[in-house]
C-alpha cells in the first residue's frame, strides 16, 4: 500500500533519539503492536497519542530508514524499524542504517540492555515495500532478478558483523502476484548465489481483505517459510462500511495476538479519516484518527481502550503535553543532539 517515504525530509527526520525512563514496552498489554507510521500533513502532531507512557505500542516503522520525522516518535522509548524501501533507493538507505548504527550520523541509541523497554535500539531492518506492486498503489515496481542482486549487495551484508541485525524477506502484496514474485525471487537468489541464496530473518507480510483470508495468506506464506517468524506490517479490511471493518478489527487483533508465529503486527492506518489525510484506496474506515485528529473507536481500541486509558475522541494534543513533560529531564542531552542534528545537517548532504 501507499507509502510517503518521498515526502519525509531531512531536517526534521534529523531530531535525534533520546532514551527516555518513560514507556514501558516490556509490560505492555499489547506485546506485538505496532505502529505503521504515515507521513501526512497532520501525522507529526496526531503522533504523540502514541508515544505517551501507557501507549501498549512496542514498535514502530515509517517506510523509511530514518527515525521521526516527528520529535515525540523520534524520542520514543519504543523500537524503531527502519526499513530499505526498494531496490533503487537500497543502497543509500543501507548505508544510512550503517551511519546510525556506527554513530556518525549522530543519533544516539539506547544501550541495548537498558530500561527493561526496546528504547531506540535497532535490532530489525525491513526490506522492500511491495516490490510486486505499482508505484502509483505505493508498491515499489522491482524485477524480482534485479532484487535478488540487490539485495545480495546490500541487504545481506547488514545481517553479518559488526551489525547482526535481522532483516526481512521483502514484503509483498498479499496476492498471488506476490507469491509468484517471491518465487521468483528465490529462484534468482539461488542462480546468483547458490551458497544459502537471499538469507533472511523474518517474513514481512501485507494483508487486505477478510478474516478467513488473511489466514490463509498468513498460512501460505507459514507453509513456505515454517521456521520464519512472520511480521503482519500492513492489514485491514478495505474500502468496508463501518461495521464491517469494526468486526475485522475486533477479531483479528486477537487473531493476530494468539497467532504462536506472528510476534509483531501493525494496522493500516494510522491517518485521519478525511481533510486530506484519508487513503483513496483503503478508505476512511481504516482510520486510527478522525477528521480532526481525535481517536476513532479503532484508534481507541488499538492503543488498548480502557485497559490502558485510551477513549474514543480523546485527541493527541492533550497526550502531547504529557508527553512533553517528560522530556524536561533531558533537556540538557536535548539540547546537545539538536545541535548535533544541526551539524549533521550541514555535512550529510549525501544522505538523500
Ligand atoms: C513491569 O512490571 C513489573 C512488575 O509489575 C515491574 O517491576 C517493572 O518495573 C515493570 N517494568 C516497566 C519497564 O515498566
Ligand atoms: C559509518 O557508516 C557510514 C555509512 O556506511 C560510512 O560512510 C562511515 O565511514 C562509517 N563510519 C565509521 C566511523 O565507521
Ligand atoms: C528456494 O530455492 C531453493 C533452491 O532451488 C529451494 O531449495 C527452496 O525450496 C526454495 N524456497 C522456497 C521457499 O521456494
Ligand atoms: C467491536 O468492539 C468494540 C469494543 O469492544 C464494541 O464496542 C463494538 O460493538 C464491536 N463491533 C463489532 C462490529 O463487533
Amino acid at each position: 500500500m501507499r507509502s510517503s517515504y518521498q515526502t519525509i525530509t531531512i531536517p526534521t527526520l534529523l531530531l535525534s533519539l533520546i532514551p527516555l525512563s518513560h514507556g514501558s514496552a516490556a509490560n505492555s498489554t499489547f506485546p506485538k503492536r505496532g505502529l505503521c507510521y504515515i507521513a501526512t500533513d497532520h501525522s507529526e502532531s496526531d503522533s504523540h497519542i502514541f508515544t505517551t507512557s501507557n501507549s501498549p505500542l512496542t514498535w514502530y516503522y515509517n517506510y523509511s530508514p530514518w527515525p521521526g520525522p516527528s520529535s515525540s516518535l523520534a524520542q520514543w522509548s519504543t523500537e524503531f524499524v527502519p526499513m530499505v524501501h526498494s531496490a533503487s533507493d537500497a543502497a543509500a538507505s543501507v548505508d544510512t542504517i550503517k551511519a546510525i548504527l556506527n554513530g556518525s550520523a549522530g543519533i544516539p541509541l539506547a544501550a541495548s540492555s537498558g530500561g527493561g523497554g526496546r528504547g531506540n535500539r535497532v535490532t530489525h531492518v525491513l526490506t522492500f515495500n511491495e516490490p510486486d506492486g505499482d508505484t502509483s498503489t505505493g508498491g515499489t515496481d522491482s524485477a524480482p532478478d534485479h532484487a535478488a542482486q540487490v539485495y545480495i549487495d546490500t541487504i545481506l551484508p547488514l545481517r553479518a558483523a559488526p551489525y547482526h541485525l535481522q532483516v526481512s524477506l521483502p514484503a509483498t502484496t498479499g496476492s498471488a502476484r506476490g507469491l509468484e514474485w517471491l518465487r521468483a525471487f528465490n529462484v534468482s537468489c539461488f542462480r546468483r548465489r547458490p551458497a544459502g541464496g537471499c538469507a533472511f530473518d523474518f517474513v514481512a507480510a501485507h494483508w487486505y481483505g477478510d478474516l478467513a483470508g488473511m489466514a490463509s495468506w498468513l498460512g501460505t506464506l507459514h507453509a513456505l517459510y515454517p521456521a520464519k517468524p512472520l511480521w503482519v506490517t500492513e492489514f485491514a479490511l478495505p474500502a468496508a462500511p463501518a461495521a464491517a471493518t469494526q468486526a475485522f478489527f475486533n477479531d483479528s487483533l486477537p487473531y493476530l495476538d494468539a497467532l504462536a508465529y506472528v510476534p509483531r503486527y501493525a494496522w493500516f492506518g494510522a491517518f485521519r479519516s478525511s481533510g486530506g489525510d484519508g487513503n483513496e484506496w483503503t478508505g476512511d474506515q481504516v482510520s486510527l484518527f478522525d477528521g480532526h485528529g481525535r481517536l476513532t473507536d479503532l484508534g481507541a481500541g488499538y492503543l488498548g481502550g480502557d485497559k490502558d486509558g485510551f477513549h474514543e475522541g480523546e485527541s493527541a494534543s492533550n497526550s502531547a503535553a504529557a508527553a512533553t513533560a517528560g522530556f524536561a529531564t533531558t533537556t540538557m542531552s536535548w539540547t546537545m543532539c539538536l545541535l548535533l542534528a544541526c551539524s549533521v545537517v550541514a555535512n550529510l548532504g549525501w544522505l538523500l
